[in-house]
Protein backbone atom coordinates (compact mmCIF):
# COMPACT_ATOMS: atom_id res chain seq x y z
CA UNK A 1 0.00 0.00 0.00
CA UNK A 2 1.25 3.38 -1.12
CA UNK A 3 0.71 6.61 1.72
CA UNK A 4 0.48 9.29 0.42
CA UNK A 5 1.79 11.62 2.94
CA UNK A 6 0.54 14.81 2.07
CA UNK A 7 -2.80 13.97 2.40
CA UNK A 8 -2.72 12.64 6.02
CA UNK A 9 -4.64 14.93 8.80
CA UNK A 10 -2.62 15.44 11.27
CA UNK A 11 -3.25 18.06 14.24
CA UNK A 12 -1.77 21.52 13.06
CA UNK A 13 1.40 21.79 15.58
CA UNK A 14 1.81 24.96 17.75
CA UNK A 15 3.99 26.49 20.14
CA UNK A 16 2.33 25.88 23.53
CA UNK A 17 3.28 26.66 26.86
CA UNK A 18 1.94 23.60 29.57
CA UNK A 19 1.80 25.69 32.97
CA UNK A 20 0.92 24.01 36.18
CA UNK A 21 -1.37 26.59 38.16
CA UNK A 22 -1.88 24.99 41.44
CA UNK A 23 -4.48 25.78 44.64
CA UNK A 24 -5.67 24.51 47.53
CA UNK A 25 -8.88 24.52 45.63
CA UNK A 26 -10.43 26.76 43.14
CA UNK A 27 -9.02 30.17 44.64
CA UNK A 28 -6.32 29.47 41.60
CA UNK A 29 -9.43 29.95 39.08
CA UNK A 30 -8.71 33.30 39.49
CA UNK A 31 -5.43 33.46 38.08
CA UNK A 32 -6.14 31.50 35.59
CA UNK A 33 -8.31 33.87 34.19
CA UNK A 34 -5.72 36.41 33.73
CA UNK A 35 -3.20 33.87 32.30
CA UNK A 36 -5.80 32.79 29.53
CA UNK A 37 -5.98 36.43 28.76
CA UNK A 38 -2.13 37.29 28.92
CA UNK A 39 -1.32 33.65 27.14
CA UNK A 40 -4.38 32.68 24.95
CA UNK A 41 -2.58 29.85 23.48
CA UNK A 42 -1.04 28.01 26.91
CA UNK A 43 -1.80 24.72 27.69
CA UNK A 44 -3.13 24.90 31.55
CA UNK A 45 -3.26 22.02 34.05
CA UNK A 46 -5.03 22.89 37.19
CA UNK A 47 -3.99 21.04 40.82
CA UNK A 48 -6.92 22.06 43.58
CA UNK A 49 -5.36 20.11 46.84
CA UNK A 50 -9.05 20.29 48.34
CA UNK A 51 -7.86 16.89 50.51
CA UNK A 52 -6.09 19.55 52.59
CA UNK A 53 -8.37 22.78 51.93
CA UNK A 54 -8.30 24.68 53.55
CA UNK A 55 -4.87 25.80 53.25
CA UNK A 56 -4.96 28.78 55.49
CA UNK A 57 -5.39 27.21 58.69
CA UNK A 58 -2.52 24.61 58.12
CA UNK A 59 0.54 25.02 60.57
CA UNK A 60 3.69 25.85 58.62
CA UNK A 61 5.33 22.86 58.83
CA UNK A 62 2.38 20.43 57.57
CA UNK A 63 1.71 22.97 54.59
CA UNK A 64 5.29 23.14 53.54
CA UNK A 65 5.73 19.41 53.24
CA UNK A 66 2.20 18.75 51.87
CA UNK A 67 3.17 21.28 49.42
CA UNK A 68 6.34 20.14 48.28
CA UNK A 69 5.49 16.87 47.74
CA UNK A 70 2.05 17.82 45.91
CA UNK A 71 3.68 20.07 43.62
CA UNK A 72 6.62 18.01 43.03
CA UNK A 73 4.30 14.90 41.84
CA UNK A 74 2.42 16.69 39.37
CA UNK A 75 5.75 18.53 38.36
CA UNK A 76 6.94 14.70 37.23
CA UNK A 77 4.01 13.06 36.09
CA UNK A 78 2.65 16.66 33.92
CA UNK A 79 6.30 18.21 32.83
CA UNK A 80 4.90 21.53 32.83
CA UNK A 81 7.31 24.22 30.93
CA UNK A 82 6.04 26.43 33.69
CA UNK A 83 4.37 26.42 37.70
CA UNK A 84 2.40 28.94 39.05
CA UNK A 85 1.66 28.30 43.03
CA UNK A 86 -1.72 30.25 42.98
CA UNK A 87 -2.12 30.66 46.36
CA UNK A 88 -0.86 33.44 48.96
CA UNK A 89 -1.03 31.21 51.98
CA UNK A 90 1.40 28.31 50.18
CA UNK A 91 3.47 31.28 48.71
CA UNK A 92 4.35 33.35 51.54
CA UNK A 93 6.27 30.37 52.74
CA UNK A 94 7.27 27.64 50.43
CA UNK A 95 8.44 29.51 47.14
CA UNK A 96 12.30 29.08 48.52
CA UNK A 97 11.69 25.31 49.05
CA UNK A 98 9.81 24.51 45.72
CA UNK A 99 12.71 26.90 43.43
CA UNK A 100 15.37 24.00 45.38
CA UNK A 101 13.65 20.90 44.47
CA UNK A 102 11.80 21.57 40.64
CA UNK A 103 13.77 22.07 37.58
CA UNK A 104 11.54 24.60 36.05
CA UNK A 105 10.59 28.34 37.10
CA UNK A 106 7.82 28.47 39.41
CA UNK A 107 5.78 31.75 39.83
CA UNK A 108 4.44 32.46 43.10
CA UNK A 109 1.40 34.87 43.96
CA UNK A 110 2.06 37.11 47.26
CA UNK A 111 -0.28 39.83 48.80
CA UNK A 112 -0.35 43.08 46.24
CA UNK A 113 1.42 45.75 48.62
CA UNK A 114 3.29 47.73 46.36
CA UNK A 115 0.72 48.49 44.12
CA UNK A 116 -2.15 49.11 46.52
CA UNK A 117 0.27 51.32 48.88
CA UNK A 118 0.86 53.69 45.32
CA UNK A 119 -2.92 53.83 44.42
CA UNK A 120 -4.24 54.61 47.93
CA UNK A 121 -4.09 58.68 48.67
CA UNK A 122 -5.20 58.52 52.20
CA UNK A 123 -2.24 55.82 53.03
CA UNK A 124 -4.45 53.64 55.07
CA UNK A 125 -5.05 50.18 53.63
CA UNK A 126 -7.23 47.32 54.29
CA UNK A 127 -5.12 43.60 53.95
CA UNK A 128 -7.80 40.58 53.53
CA UNK A 129 -5.85 37.59 53.32
CA UNK A 130 -6.20 34.07 55.30
CA UNK A 131 -5.29 33.70 58.93
CA UNK A 132 -1.97 32.09 57.48
CA UNK A 133 -1.25 34.88 55.08
CA UNK A 134 -1.80 37.73 58.07
CA UNK A 135 0.69 36.23 60.25
CA UNK A 136 3.78 35.45 57.81
CA UNK A 137 6.85 37.15 58.19
CA UNK A 138 7.13 37.28 54.78
CA UNK A 139 3.90 39.68 54.91
CA UNK A 140 5.37 41.76 57.38
CA UNK A 141 8.63 42.38 55.31
CA UNK A 142 6.52 43.51 52.03
CA UNK A 143 4.64 45.71 53.79
CA UNK A 144 7.88 47.65 55.38
CA UNK A 145 9.58 47.37 52.01
CA UNK A 146 6.76 48.86 49.70
CA UNK A 147 4.20 50.22 52.27
CA UNK A 148 6.38 52.01 54.57
CA UNK A 149 4.46 55.05 54.44
CA UNK A 150 1.17 53.37 55.06
CA UNK A 151 -0.96 52.33 57.62
CA UNK A 152 -2.12 48.31 56.93
CA UNK A 153 -4.69 47.34 58.84
CA UNK A 154 -4.70 43.45 58.90
CA UNK A 155 -8.28 41.13 58.35
CA UNK A 156 -7.54 37.01 57.93
CA UNK A 157 -10.87 35.18 57.03
CA UNK A 158 -10.50 31.54 56.45
CA UNK A 159 -15.22 31.68 56.13
CA UNK A 160 -14.67 33.82 53.05
CA UNK A 161 -12.37 31.41 51.54
CA UNK A 162 -15.27 28.60 52.45
CA UNK A 163 -17.95 31.40 50.80
CA UNK A 164 -15.96 31.12 47.51
CA UNK A 165 -16.02 27.70 47.37
CA UNK A 166 -19.72 27.56 48.09
CA UNK A 167 -20.34 29.87 45.10
CA UNK A 168 -18.80 27.77 43.09
CA UNK A 169 -21.04 25.18 43.91
CA UNK A 170 -24.17 27.63 43.62
CA UNK A 171 -24.64 28.51 46.95
CA UNK A 172 -23.82 32.54 46.94
CA UNK A 173 -22.73 34.17 49.67
CA UNK A 174 -25.22 36.72 51.55
CA UNK A 175 -25.09 40.28 51.24
CA UNK A 176 -25.01 39.90 55.14
CA UNK A 177 -22.44 36.99 55.30
CA UNK A 178 -20.00 39.22 53.56
CA UNK A 179 -20.95 42.33 55.21
CA UNK A 180 -20.26 40.52 58.57
CA UNK A 181 -16.70 39.43 57.37
CA UNK A 182 -15.91 42.92 56.32
CA UNK A 183 -17.18 43.99 59.75
CA UNK A 184 -13.65 42.81 61.19
CA UNK A 185 -12.42 45.67 59.76
CA UNK A 186 -14.77 47.85 60.86
CA UNK A 187 -13.41 47.57 65.02
CA UNK A 188 -10.47 49.15 63.56
CA UNK A 189 -10.82 52.76 64.51
CA UNK A 190 -9.05 54.31 60.71
CA UNK A 191 -11.42 51.93 58.59
CA UNK A 192 -13.36 54.95 57.44
CA UNK A 193 -9.74 56.09 56.03
CA UNK A 194 -9.31 52.73 54.19
CA UNK A 195 -9.70 53.42 50.32
CA UNK A 196 -7.63 50.37 49.08
CA UNK A 197 -8.18 46.61 49.86
CA UNK A 198 -5.52 44.09 48.84
CA UNK A 199 -6.86 40.91 48.01
CA UNK A 200 -4.53 38.39 49.23
CA UNK A 201 -6.54 35.24 48.51
CA UNK A 202 -6.88 34.44 45.45
CA UNK A 203 -10.28 33.11 46.25
CA UNK A 204 -11.27 36.52 46.90
CA UNK A 205 -11.46 38.32 43.26
CA UNK A 206 -14.27 35.69 42.46
CA UNK A 207 -16.34 37.83 45.15
CA UNK A 208 -15.00 40.97 44.17
CA UNK A 209 -18.50 42.39 43.26
CA UNK A 210 -20.27 41.16 46.40
CA UNK A 211 -17.37 42.61 48.05
CA UNK A 212 -17.22 46.00 46.35
CA UNK A 213 -21.24 46.11 46.84
CA UNK A 214 -21.19 45.38 50.80
CA UNK A 215 -18.44 48.22 51.06
CA UNK A 216 -18.84 50.90 48.63
CA UNK A 217 -16.56 53.79 50.24
CA UNK A 218 -13.45 51.42 49.21
CA UNK A 219 -11.82 52.96 45.81
CA UNK A 220 -9.39 50.43 45.14
CA UNK A 221 -9.81 46.07 45.78
CA UNK A 222 -6.28 45.43 44.26
CA UNK A 223 -5.09 41.47 44.01
CA UNK A 224 -2.34 40.16 42.17
CA UNK A 225 -3.73 38.36 39.16
CA UNK A 226 -2.69 40.66 36.46
CA UNK A 227 1.18 40.83 37.35
CA UNK A 228 1.51 37.51 38.23
CA UNK A 229 0.43 36.56 34.59
CA UNK A 230 2.86 39.54 33.00
CA UNK A 231 5.25 37.70 35.12
CA UNK A 232 4.43 34.23 33.27
CA UNK A 233 4.23 35.56 29.92
CA UNK A 234 7.76 36.96 30.54
CA UNK A 235 9.39 33.80 31.84
CA UNK A 236 8.05 32.19 28.67
CA UNK A 237 9.70 34.22 25.98
CA UNK A 238 13.05 33.02 27.35
CA UNK A 239 11.96 28.94 27.78
CA UNK A 240 12.84 27.41 24.60
CA UNK A 241 9.53 26.60 22.89
CA UNK A 242 7.42 23.85 23.59
CA UNK A 243 5.68 22.32 20.10
CA UNK A 244 2.24 20.27 20.67
CA UNK A 245 -0.93 19.32 18.91
CA UNK A 246 -3.49 21.77 18.69
CA UNK A 247 -5.45 19.21 20.32
CA UNK A 248 -3.78 19.52 24.19
CA UNK A 249 -6.12 18.88 26.53
CA UNK A 250 -6.84 21.83 29.31
CA UNK A 251 -6.96 19.86 32.49
CA UNK A 252 -8.53 20.57 36.35
CA UNK A 253 -8.07 18.24 38.92
CA UNK A 254 -8.57 17.74 42.03
CA UNK A 255 -6.84 15.37 44.97
CA UNK A 256 -10.08 14.09 46.55
CA UNK A 257 -13.99 13.50 45.27
CA UNK A 258 -15.15 15.89 48.37
CA UNK A 259 -17.59 18.63 46.78
CA UNK A 260 -17.07 17.69 43.72
CA UNK A 261 -20.89 17.39 42.79
CA UNK A 262 -22.69 18.29 39.65
CA UNK A 263 -23.37 21.40 40.03
CA UNK A 264 -19.73 22.33 41.00
CA UNK A 265 -18.61 20.57 38.04
CA UNK A 266 -21.18 23.47 36.27
CA UNK A 267 -19.46 26.35 38.06
CA UNK A 268 -16.12 25.42 36.78
CA UNK A 269 -17.34 25.42 32.66
CA UNK A 270 -16.61 29.24 32.04
CA UNK A 271 -13.28 28.05 33.23
CA UNK A 272 -12.58 25.88 29.98
CA UNK A 273 -11.14 23.03 31.08
CA UNK A 274 -11.96 20.16 28.95
CA UNK A 275 -11.55 17.20 31.27
CA UNK A 276 -12.28 16.80 35.29
CA UNK A 277 -10.00 14.42 37.10
CA UNK A 278 -10.30 13.55 40.25
CA UNK A 279 -6.98 11.80 41.33
CA UNK A 280 -8.49 9.75 44.96
N1 LIG B 1 -6.37 30.48 47.71
C1 LIG B 1 -5.42 30.31 48.72
C2 LIG B 1 -4.68 31.57 49.07
O1 LIG B 1 -4.44 32.38 48.21
C3 LIG B 1 -5.73 29.35 49.85
C4 LIG B 1 -7.02 29.48 50.59
C5 LIG B 1 -7.15 28.36 51.61
O2 LIG B 1 -7.10 27.20 51.22
O3 LIG B 1 -7.25 28.69 52.80
O4 LIG B 1 -4.28 31.80 50.18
Amino acid sequence: MILDHENIRRPAMINAPHILVFDSGVGGLSIVQHIRLHVPHATITYLADNLFFPYGVLDDQTLLSRTCEIVSWAHNHYQPSLIVIACNSASTLVLPHLRAILGVPVVGVVPAIKPAAAMSTTNVIGLLATPATIQRDYTDELIAEFAPHCEVIKVGSAALVDFVERKMAGLKPTENEIKHILSLFNQHPRWSSVDTVVLACTHFPLVKRELSDAAPSIKHWVDSGDAVARRVTSLLTSLPGELSSGAAVNRILFTSSSGITDTFKKGLQPFGFDEITILA
